[in-house]
């Protein structure tokens, strides 16, 4: 199992990139913290002086992200773990199309990934170490007629995290794609049909669980495996009478 000493979190101000960094930090690693909501991030790093470091940046600001990556690694001292959390899900009615919405969905949820992974696994690749992070969905495993366009950011991010798993296993870095369930947090606090509903920090624990081991996919918790397995073999036909 590895240890992680120096990390950055991306999405670090609420819900699962939070509960991640207070958890990293509580084990004793720095942790470079951000998102757009400073004082939220500050509160948090409050608790842990000369530990924890807040960056507040807008993810769709891709220009900047390869100066901020430098900054970090540099006050960091270095860096063992990257987590991409970031991630927008918008209400979407039924009839809706909103290019808008789309647009913002995959700005934030895909590109911003790119933008920070491309910067993360330059460096790995050079360093010969690290680990990758990126929180995608069971969302993203088939078209839904619920929300077309953040299910389209999330298989698009687990293709993109296979890409550069075959890309940088060879120098023995780990990138590991996450696909939650529902895990109760700000994104989907009151929404309708929400079940097996976990707390931010009990995912927290078995996301760094799996970043720890290496692992390539994990589903958190674990039982969404089986979930993923039936409803990818629900045929087409019958899958979009299904209210999801
Ligand atoms: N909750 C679930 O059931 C669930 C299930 C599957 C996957 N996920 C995924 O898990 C990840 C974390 O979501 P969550 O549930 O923890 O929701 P959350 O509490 O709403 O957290 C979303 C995070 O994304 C950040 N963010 C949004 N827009 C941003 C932007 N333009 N620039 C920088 N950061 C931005 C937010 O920070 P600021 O607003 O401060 O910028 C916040 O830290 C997301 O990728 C989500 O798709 C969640």
């Amino acid at each position: 199992m590895q240890k992680f000493e120096r990390a950055l979190v991306i999405g670090a101000s609420s819900g699962i990139g939070r509960a991640i960094a207070g958890q990293l930090l509580k084990e004793g690693a720095s942790v470079a913290l951000v998102a757009r909501r400073q004082e939220a991030m500050a509160e948090l790093a409050a608790g842990f002086p000369g530990k924890a470091f807040v960056y507040p940046h807008d993810v769709t600001d891709y220009a900047k992200t390869p100066a901020l990556f430098q900054q970090i690694t540099h006050d960091l001292g270095g860096l063992d773990l990257i987590v991409y959390a970031s991630g927008l899900m918008p209400t979407i009615e039924e009839n809706e199309y909103s290019f808008q919405k789309d647009r913002e969905m995959i700005e934030v949820n895909l590109l911003g990934a790119v933008a920070w992974l491309d910067e993360a696994a330059m460096r790995f690749e050079r360093t010969k170490s690290g680990t990758i992070v990126g929180i995608s969905s069971v969302a993203g495993e088939r078209g839904r007629r619920g929300n077309p366009v953040y299910g389209s950011s999330k298989a698009a991010l687990t293709s993109f995290l296979e890409s550069l798993r075959n890309r940088l296993s060879r120098y023995g870095i780990h990138v590991v794609t996450i696909k939650p369930g529902f895990i109760d947090t700000d994104m989907v606090r009151g929404k309708p049909g929400l079940f097996w509903l976990i707390s931010a920090e009990v995912a927290a624990k078995q996301i760094l669980h799996a970043a720890k081991r290496g692992t390539n996919i994990a589903y958190v918790p674990a039982r969404w495996r089986l979930v993923s397995c039936v409803l990818k073999s629900i045929p087409s036909f019958l899958f979009r009478r299904l209210p999801v």
